[in-house]
């Protein structure tokens, strides 16, 4: 048990003002010491317990130690008091707030949240694959014959023999079609690489979204349907359109969707190289050989593919003319959308 003496309660002061910091912890040893319950009133009220004799000295030493602990307590009070009022007058209230930046989405990320949105709303789900992916099903598989020129070197970031950075998404087709059965019905949006000297119109990395459906008995009418719908959706209702058709390993028949031109409306102008017709996908039919490759009857089933540039995308929709303003991540640019 620890004796309430003269001592004691001289060190425990000692110690314990050591420690003060603030207002508040003042407070604290003025309760604890000095209040009418504190450790000297205890002591105070031993003396009259003491004999006679001893009654004088003892209270000459506790008055002294009265004194020494009120003199100590007051200028650090007084100190801690001044201490913190020249903090508070460092606070200047007049000064102008720090702004706090709000990020935003990027402009690509921005166009494929709206593909997204309009194919879902169409019945899609979405489905990702890898960026490095096997030549098996970045070509073979969607029947590139092997002298076919995309994979020639100069397109194609290789890795090794086997594996290579995909040059589309296409690729993910034949994973979805290897690990689903029909019907099948998904967008398949990512980052796809090419090995092009870069210009205002091709970069190194771009970004697809790549659509796919099949089923029993899809027609090309159905084809044209979706992509038709998307474009109203996404461009708006104020264009013509036309399919032309095109070549493709991996989808027979093959086509490239244009509309006329946001700017000069198909008059001809410098953005759709006075064509009046802008491309926006290419699409088909899949090749029955790509089911054969996936394992799905070519006789039972048919389907449709399609893919766009999500960046050709994002130029044509908002009149963009340098592909890389996307990845120079120049705020001035970035922030305009
Ligand atoms: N993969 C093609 C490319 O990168 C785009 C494409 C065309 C995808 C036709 C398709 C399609 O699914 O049917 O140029």
């Amino acid at each position: 048990m620890s004796e309430v003496n003269i001592d004691n309660v001289k060190a425990g002061f000692e110690k314990d003002i050591l420690t003060v910091k603030d207002l508040r912890q003042i407070e604290d040893i003025r309760i604890k010491y000095l209040s009418r319950n504190g450790l000297l009133a205890k002591l105070f009220d031993e003396l009259k317990n003491a004999s006679p004799d001893e009654k004088p000295m003892l209270g000459k030493s506790l008055n002294s130690l009265r004194n020494e602990i009120t003199e100590k307590f007051v200028s650090l009070k007084s100190g801690i008091e001044s201490a913190s009022q020249k903090l508070a007058s460092k606070i200047d209230l007049s000064l102008p707030g720090v702004e706090r930046t709000i990020g935003s989405k990027h402009l690509l990320t921005q166009t494929l949240d709206e593909i997204k949105t309009i194919f879902k709303g169409l019945g899609f789900s979405v489905f990702e694959g890898p960026e490095l992916e096997s030549d098996y099903n970045n070509f073979e598989a969607l029947n590139f014959p092997f002298d076919h020129p995309a994979r020639d070197m100069q397109d194609t970031y290789f890795i090794n023999k086997d594996f290579l950075l995909r040059t589309h998404t296409s690729p993910v087709q034949i994973r979805v079609m290897t690990e689903q059965k029909p019907p099948v019905r998904v967008i398949m949006p990512g980052r796809v690489y090419r090995n092009e000297a870069v210009s205002s119109r091709s970069y190194c990395m771009f970004h697809q979204v790549e659509g796919l459906y099949v089923d029993t008995d899809v027609t090309f009418a159905e084809l044209k349907g979706t992509l038709v719908s998307f474009a109203r959706l996404f461009y708006g209702d104020d264009f013509k359109y036309r399919f032309r058709p095109s070549f493709f390993p991996f989808t027979e028949p093959s086509a490239e969707m244009d509309i006329t031109c946001f700017l000069c409306h198909g008059e001809g102008c410098k953005v759709c190289k006075q064509t009046g017709w802008l491309e926006i996908l290419g699409c088909g039919m899949v090749d029955p050989n790509v089911f054969k490759y996936v394992n799905y009857d070519p006789e039972k089933y048919t389907g449709y593919a399609f893919g766009m540039g999500i960046e050709r995308t994002a130029m044509l929709k908002y009149g963009i003319d340098d592909i890389r303003v996307f990845f120079d991540n120049d705020l001035r640019f970035l922030k305009q959308f």
